[in-house]
């Protein structure tokens, strides 16, 4: 088996800075030192040798209002390795009635053509018998600890408050995490629904039909029905300062609870609705909706105070074509937004070349702080003697301007066009495979492994602990007085 080393680099992890060489062999590292030798050099001069992304939230090739989003499997991995982006999770969804076990044959069929390694949550899109019995199997046989509920999409994906504490006491039993998109999905409807009334057809509206409040209140509502069930809580997509709040509370209140902003909330705004231009408005319609300044400030002070905890993307990639199915009605406009090639230099550019992040705490919330979360730590998110070598060489020089016209994705427009990025991949590694190379592509379809993540994770097993010590317990008596008769 030949070797590969990298050379005369920085290590950068989510808590180390130093000079190392890198040897990686059958695609794990097996020495970190100086002056290393290998059979293929990788010269990092000038370089961070940093642990490959982690995007914990794409949706590749999703069934989803009428359509599937246009990444699959095999653009979105190389969209994502081409930005520095080593593994996915990606979120099975069973239809209504469909036994979890089938759904994920589903995703299996669709995942053999990925590029990197990846992962599946599970959804909960519906509650019974059958999927309170397949969540052990799904845990035990597959290795899915991670299970999302949707608080939003009224008739299609969400679950109402009696099947979210089902399934966080079942979770809660099993040592499973419990995720969440929480935007309440009923006051969402009322809204939609009055503005279309009253004339707001256009893309605008669809900000308009989910305000911060709605994200606030189902946030709250998880994070308390998470608490009473005694699970572990994880928010998706936290674009708020309503959601943070309560986020940021629940943690310093000793909760099990984390958020997740995505890069587009981080850099993208809300004024992006108002554009004369319907396509440009529409591309950009996901739910939660870019929101103002002031909520954009507040989760960068979350990643920087660390009430919040990664950066992902939400990779869920529409064409013109597919957003044009909401001509007439904003309600019909597929949600979702790209931003897997974009993640890493645009949080690098917006992040660390501001001083609003360290380097290191970089690497905390694009790779390490999920893989910790997840249960996939040091196997991945780290840079250690026996971990996969996922690696992304950093060149902190290396400029673009970001462009449709040069991306991976297969659709037709970017949302970050024209921003500028300084911090790019010279090399990423895939479990050791250098799939891009100075610029250049080299992806392999079909190389990415399934990663099994083990449920009992360290904080479920405080969380019970502590749930057990605290539960309520009966007042032993010396007597019980006689009734009054
Ligand atoms: O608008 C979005 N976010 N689309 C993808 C599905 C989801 O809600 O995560
Ligand atoms: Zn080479
Ligand atoms: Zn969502
Ligand atoms: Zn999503």
């Amino acid at each position: 088996m030949t070797t590969k080393v990298i050379k005369n680099g920085t290590v950068v992890t989510a808590d180390l800075t130093y000079e190392a060489d890198v040897l990686v062999e059958n695609g794990v590292i097996i020495e970190i030192g100086k002056g290393l030798k290998g059979d293929e050099e990788l010269d990092a001069t000038g370089c961070y040798v940093m642990p490959g992304g982690i995007d914990p939230h794409v949706h590749l090739e999703m069934p989803f209002m009428g359509t599937y989003s246009s990444d699959d499997f095999e653009s979105g991995t190389r969209a994502g390795l081409a930005g520095g982006t080593t593994m996915v999770v990606d979120f099975c969804l069973p239809n209504q009635g469909e036994s979890l076990m089938d759904a994920i044959k589903r995703w299996d069929n669709k995942s053999t053509r990925a590029n990197c390694d990846y992962s599946f949550h599970m959804a909960v899109t519906w509650w019974g018998e059958q999927v309170f019995n397949d969540m052990k199997t799904v845990i035990e046989q597959r290795g899915i600890n991670t299970f999302k509920h949707f608080l939003a999409y009224k008739g299609a994906l969400m679950v109402n408050d009696d099947e979210l504490f089902a399934s966080f006491n079942r979770l809660s039993e099993l040592g499973g995490i419990a995720m969440v998109h929480a935007e309440n999905g009923d006051v969402v409807a009322e809204m939609t629904a009055k503005l279309l009334a009253e004339g707001n057809t256009g893309p605008e509206a669809h900000a308009y039909s989910r305000p911060s409040q709605v994200e606030g209140e189902a946030t709250n509502r998880a994070i308390m029905i998470a608490d009473m069930a005694g699970v572990p809580l994880y928010v998706v997509h936290t674009s708020c300062e309503e959601a943070h709040e309560a986020i940021r509370r629940a943690r310093m209140q000793g909760k099990r609870v984390w958020g997740e902003p995505l890069i587009q909330h981080l850099t993208l705004d809300e004024s992006e609705y108002f554009n004369a231009d319907w396509d440009h408005a529409a591309r950009r319609v996901m739910s939660p909706p870019f929101r103002n300044k002031k909520h954009q400030d507040s989760l960068w002070a979350g990643l920087q105070s660390g009430s919040l905890s990664v950066v992902a993307t939400d990779h869920c990639a529409f064409t013109t074509e597919q957003k044009r199915f909401g001509l007439k009605d904003f309600s019909q406009i597929p949600n979702g937004t790209g931003g897997l090639e974009d993640r890493m230099p645009m949080l690098w550019t917006q992040g660390v070349a501001t001083g609003r992040l360290t380097p290191n705490e970089f690497v905390a919330v694009t790779s390490t702080n999920i893989a910790k979360i997840l249960n996939c730590y040091p196997k991945k998110g780290a840079v250690l003697v026996g971990a996969d070598a996922d690696l992304v060489v950093w060149d902190p020089e290396k400029s673009k301007t970001i462009s449709a016209s040069s991306q991976q994705s297969a659709i037709d427009y970017n949302v970050f066009e024209g921003h500028e990025v300084k911090g790019l991949p010279r090399f990423t590694l895939t479990r050791g495979q250098v799939a891009v190379h100075d610029g250049e592509i080299r992806t392999q379809e079909g190389h990415g492994q399934f990663v099994a993540r083990e449920a009992n994770t360290t904080v479920n097993k405080a969380l019970s602990t502590w749930k057990e010590l605290t539960a309520p317990q009966p007042v032993q008596r010396s007597g019980i007085p006689a009734t009054g008769v």
